[in-house]
């Protein structure tokens, strides 16, 4: 399994903060927004990631994150020159995806809570259960006509139906931006047709594996938090939620060094070299406090 996290767009609902940096690199509380879709791909085993931002921005992501050494990962860049769509992604991404199975995730999408829920989905993808090829995740909300939302069979997760921003919702489910797909995503991303918004909509790329029985759903838990990070108030409540979790835990969420660890892609030397190039100061400090007690 591959990643793709896509971290381009305009930013606009967060101008001016947006005039000259990218949304994905803006902080939620004391890390850049990048690090926590980077995070769960991580958790949910994946090694091999390229990260899609605009011609401006992806420097600036390229200097942030590099190739992904330092964190056990291989990562790689590729430039969408405008916001063309969601699925774009899968066109700018044909050489990196080859006939590897992928999940894209949005860089303004941030989970948080027991994310087993991705692991099980990687697992169920694999598997190919109930022969779905492309799998997208249900999170119940309130009020789901602001989202795609997706109406399903409860036992086998077989979707029935999905419908962006529909004015009277088939369910409660909304889908929010983390897809799995196979390979053949590619071809049907090169073969779709822009909408009328002269976008390459995910949602009609979604609809050709639902036209052939093979979309399956993962519901995520209420024990998840799921935010979007793309309006001012979205960002603040998204900063202070982490760092109301952080205080009260003493942990970490979306350090990815932590991560790199934890999930053994770095061994203890290469995470002692990784600390010793880390500034002086508390995130440093944390990431030492986390050897000291794993080998305590
Ligand atoms: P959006 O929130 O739909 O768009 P945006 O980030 O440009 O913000 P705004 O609506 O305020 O102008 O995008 C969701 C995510 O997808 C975000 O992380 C940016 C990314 N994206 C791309 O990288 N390329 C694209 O073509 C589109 C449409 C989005």
């Amino acid at each position: 399994m591959k990643g793709i996290i896509l971290a381009g767009g305009s930013g606009t609902r967060l101008y001016p903060m947006t005039q000259i940096i990218s949304k994905q690199l803006l902080p939620i509380y004391d890390k850049p927004m990048i690090y926590y879709p980077l995070s769960l791909l991580m958790l949910g085993g994946i090694k091999e990631v390229l990260i899609i931002s605009t011609e401006r921005d992806t420097p600036f992501i390229k200097t942030l994150l590099g190739d992904g050494t330092d964190i056990g990962m291989k990562l790689s860049y590729k430039v969408q020159t405008h916001p063309n769509g969601l699925a774009e992604a899968f066109i700018l991404g044909d050489e990196f995806i080859g006939k590897d199975d992928v999940t894209m995730i949005l860089g303004d999408n941030l989970f948080y809570g027991d994310i087993s829920f991705f692991r099980d989905a990687v697992v169920a993808h694999q598997k190919r259960t109930h022969g779905f090829n492309a799998r997208v995740f249900g999170y119940y909300v309130e009020d789901a006509r602001r989202y795609g939302v997706v109406e399903f069979e409860k036992q086998t997760g077989k979707v029935f139906s999905i419908e962006e921003k529909p004015l009277e919702p088939r369910s409660n489910y909304a889908v929010p931006g983390l897809y799995i797909f196979d390979s053949r995503c590619v071809e049907r991303a090169k073969n779709q047709k822009p909408s009328k918004r002269g976008e390459i909509e995910i949602v009609d790329l979604i609809k050709t594996y639902l036209a052939d029985n093979e979309l399956g759903v993962t519901v995520i838990g209420r024990g998840v938090n799921w935010l979007d990070t793309g309006t001012p108030d979205s960002l603040l409540d998204a900063s202070q939620l982490i760092s109301t979790v952080q205080k009260r835990q003493g942990l970490m969420i979306g350090s990815i060094h932590e991560i790199a660890y934890r999930m053994n892609y770095l061994d203890s030397a290469q995470f002692g070299t990784l600390i010793a190039k880390t500034p002086k100061g508390p995130y440093r400090h944390y990431l030492e406090r986390i050897v000291q007690e794993s080998t305590d």
